[in-house]
Formats: structure tokens, sequence, C-alpha cells
């Protein structure tokens, strides 16, 4: 019996899943072809299946939209690489039309759905004069439907997201001042304190755990003075999440959290002089550099002796930097093969290293140009199958990103390109033509992989930027 809420949890999230997956699959297909067609047909169909089976016995059933996320009654729904898409893009039209509840009522037939549907699509392109909620629900009452209801998404609701983001920074800068204190301490030489070390680690894999989408937002708090505490609460942060990806249990991630963090704590035995330096190391000061593993495995090794520290925090310490091929440092005296953790934590390392702002480096270089070297050269040392975890975790261009073109043209990222190695070449739905004309949806399909016929690209990305700068919505474009 105490088996039942678990269950009942666990049904409303998978048939909550097919709802969201067929809802998009029968808007897509209503966009693309006409209503009778048998592809709409069938995905009519599938969406009364659907909405009935998610209802079961009950009088109602709401969809909710509460910050990031989907919620079927008070069910969350879990973001998962194959119903990405779908969960990325009906939470984004439900939001495009300020809609906060989708509420579906016993007794639902296939014409409201389908109704429901045709109004989404025709309001999508349209400019309106007052809110588009308001619009909404006057077609819908035009279109007679009685068996589902709309509320608008509420401030509440806003602010749920706003909590989530406000936890997410919490975890973060306890994560930057524990890795303070510890770097401190090593400084002064005193020894570490580690329990509150694997307290805040513990706190960034339950994070990663539990809220999928928070690993974007704690990424994205990098904009700190403080390179060295934040560098390390980066990489853990980027490791862990590589690590869930590979699908390792829960004391495996803090194990794994834990090495990244402390990765680089023998740079607390380098001198701030050379650590702090504006222009390039010389021959000497390099040298000293490089001894950061080693002195990394000394710290950790010494703190065995009041506390447990976990092996793998020392072997971390002592490759991170030695590359698969062993060409790195500190030099192999045989032949060996690197730890799992180790080549996961140099990958997360080489990432964050290269796209953070640093003292020597005033200009990040971009993500994609990054993990494209990352995956492109070899002699960088990484272990490709873990780049491209990276690669499959962050997504150079994400779906719906608003990107300008070197021919000026504007516009929205529509799919990854196939072909690993043209990672940064996605499909791109042109939206804006080179003379500023918005195209009607849903644009031109172009592949950025598509040569100039003079050994070029006839189309590269130039930036990154805001759709609502051009008054875009990306909704609009989804087919
Ligand atoms: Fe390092
Ligand atoms: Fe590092």
């Amino acid at each position: 019996m105490s088996q039942e809420p678990q269950s009942t949890e666990h049904n409303l999230r998978h048939d909550g899943r097919v709802l969201l997956l067929s809802f998009y699959a029968a808007l897509r297909s209503l966009k693309l072809y006409p209503l009778e067609n048998a592809t709409v047909q069938k995905a009519l169909d599938d969406l009364l299946a659907a909405g009935q089976q998610l209802l079961g016995p009950e009088e109602v059933v709401e969809l909710r939209v509460s910050g990031d996320f989907l919620f079927v009654n008070d069910t969350r729904l879990r973001l998962e690489l194959d119903n990405y898409a779908s969960f990325s893009q009906v939470l984004g039209l439900l939001r495009t039309f300020e809609v906060g509840t989708l509420g579906i009522h016993k007794g639902i037939e296939r014409r409201e759905w389908q109704a429901l549907l045709s109004v989404f699509l025709s309001l999508g392109t349209r400019d309106t004069a007052g809110s588009r909620f308001e619009e909404l629900q006057a077609r819908l009452h035009r279109a007679d439907i009685h068996h589902l209801h709309l509320e608008p998404l509420t401030a509440v609701e806003e602010e749920d997201s706003a909590e989530a983001r406000e936890v997410a920074k919490r975890t973060y800068s306890q994560g930057v001042a524990v890795t303070k204190d510890v770097v401190n301490s090593v400084r002064m030489g005193r020894t570490a304190n580690l329990k509150k070390v694997k307290r805040a680690v513990q706190l960034v894999v339950d994070q990663v755990l539990n809220n999928e989408t928070s690993i974007v937002g704690l990424t994205t708090i990098r904009d700190y003075d403080e390179y060295t505490f934040t560098h390390s609460v980066n990489v853990c942060i980027f490791s862990v999440a590589l690590g869930k990806k590979l699908g390792l249990g829960k004391l495996q991630l803090y194990d794994l959290g834990l090495a990244a963090l402390l990765h680089d704590i023998g740079k607390a035995r380098i001198s701030l002089d050379i650590l702090n330096k504006t222009s390039g190391l010389d021959e000497d000061e390099w040298k000293v550099m490089t001894r950061h593993p080693w002195f990394g495995t000394l710290t950790l090794f010494s703190s065995r002796r009041y506390e447990e520290t976990p092996y793998r925090a020392i072997l971390v310490a002592h490759e991170h930097h030695m590359k698969t091929d062993l060409t790195g440092y500190p030099k192999a005296i045989r032949p060996r093969t690197l730890g799992l953790y180790s080549r996961l934590v140099s990958v997360a390392d080489g990432f964050d290293a290269a796209t953070t702002r640093r003292s020597y480096q005033t200009v990040p270089i971009q993500p994609d140009v990054v993990l494209r070297e990352m995956w492109d050269n070899p002699n960088r040392g990484y272990d490709r199958l873990l780049v491209k975890a990276l690669i499959n975790l962050i997504g150079i261009y994400p779906v719906g990103t608003c990107v300008i073109l070197d021919t000026l043209e504007v516009g929205l990222v529509a799919a990854a390109n196939p072909d690993p190695s043209v990672l940064n070449r996605p499909q791109v739905r042109i939206v804006i033509d080179a003379d500023g004309a918005v195209r009607p949806p849903p644009g031109d399909l172009v592949d950025l992989s598509d040569g100039d016929g003079r050994g070029g690209y006839a189309r590269s990305i130039v930036k990154v930027t805001d759709p609502a700068r051009y008054g875009l919505v990306v909704g609009d474009y989804f087919v």
C-alpha cells in the first residue's frame, strides 16, 4: 500500500511525458500538413488518447508552468534528452502566450484539441494589440471549447524560478567560500578542513541531480573576479554534470565532485606573484607552475592523517594535466592509463579555463571554438568520448539560439549538425534576411556546413544574440 503514492507519481510522470510528446507532434504536423492529412489525423488521435490516459478516472488534470519546469498537477516532469525538444518547445509556447495552466477535463473531444492547436498556430505569427493570453482566451471561447481551460502565468510562478536561481546561487557562493577557506589554510600551512568542503560538494551534486536545468544557471554565474576559486567550483559543476551523464551514482558523484573541487589545490603552494601574473610566464616560473599537480598530491596526502581523503582526489590532483598520451605534466615514469575521474576533470578543467576571463586572458574564447579545439586537436590530449559528452551537455548552439550570420542574416538554430566534426555549423532557419526584412515562419532552412563553391562556407555564425532584440518570438518558428 505504501507504494501507491510513488507509483501514482510515476504514472503521472510517464503519462505527462506522453502527452507532451503527442501535443508537440500534433502541433508540428498540423503546421506542416492540411488537416485532412493522415499524419495530422493520427497525431490528433494520439493526442486524444494521451489526454485520456493522463486523466484516468479523474475529473480534471492540469499541466502547469512554473519557472523553467512543467508540472502535471504537483508532479514535475523530468527533462530528458529524448524529450528535450518537445519539452522546451511546449514550455516556450505556453510562456509565449502567457499560459500558466492548461486544464484538461473529463469528456475532452478530439475537436477541442484540434481547435486549441489551430488557435495556437494561427495566433503564433500575429502581433496582437492586447495581451496574447486574452486573445487566446477569446479565440478558444469562440471555438466552443469546454473541456480545456487556461489560466494566465502568475507572478508566483515567475517567483518560483527566481527562487530556484537563488538556491543555485547560494550553492555556488558556498562552493566559492569553502574553496577559498581551504586554499587559504594550505597557504598558511594549516590542514584543510575537508568536512566543510565535502558538504559544499554534496550541495552541488544534489543540485545537479535534482534540478536538471540548474546547471545552466550555475555555470552562467561566472562573473566573479576570483578566478582561482570560481574555476574550482565551475570544474566541480561541469565534472559532476558530466559524471551524471555517464551514469555515475550519487556516491561516485560526491567523490568525483570533491576530486574536481580540489584538483588545483596544489596551486595554494605556489607564490601569488606567479599565479596572478598578467603577462606570460618565463621558463622558471612555468616550471614552478607545473609543479602544482605534485604539490596537490602532497597536500591531500598529508590531510589523510586527519580525515579520509578519497584516493581518487589524490589521483586527480596528480593526473589532471598528464594528457591521455602522457605528453603533459608531470611526466609519467612508466606507461599508465589515466583514471576515469582524472580524464573527466581534465575535460571540465580545459573547457572552463579557456572560456573564462582571467588576468592574462582578457577575452574569453567562445565555447564553440574551445570545444572544437578540444575535439579536433589530438595534441590537447583529452579523452574524445568525454569531450563529446561535454558537447552534448552544453550544446554549442542549443536549438532556438538566435544567431547573426556573416551574410547579415539572422537565424534561429533548428538542429545540431549530425556530423560531429562541424558541430559549430548547425542547421539554421533564416528569420531575417540581409535587408532586414522579417521572413514569415517557418523561414528557409539552411545548413551552415554548406560550401560557397570557393572552398569556404556560404554562411557562418558571427555571434549569438537575443531574439527579443529583433522582436522575434522563437516559438513562432518551431516546426
Ligand atoms: Fe591544474
Ligand atoms: Fe584547473
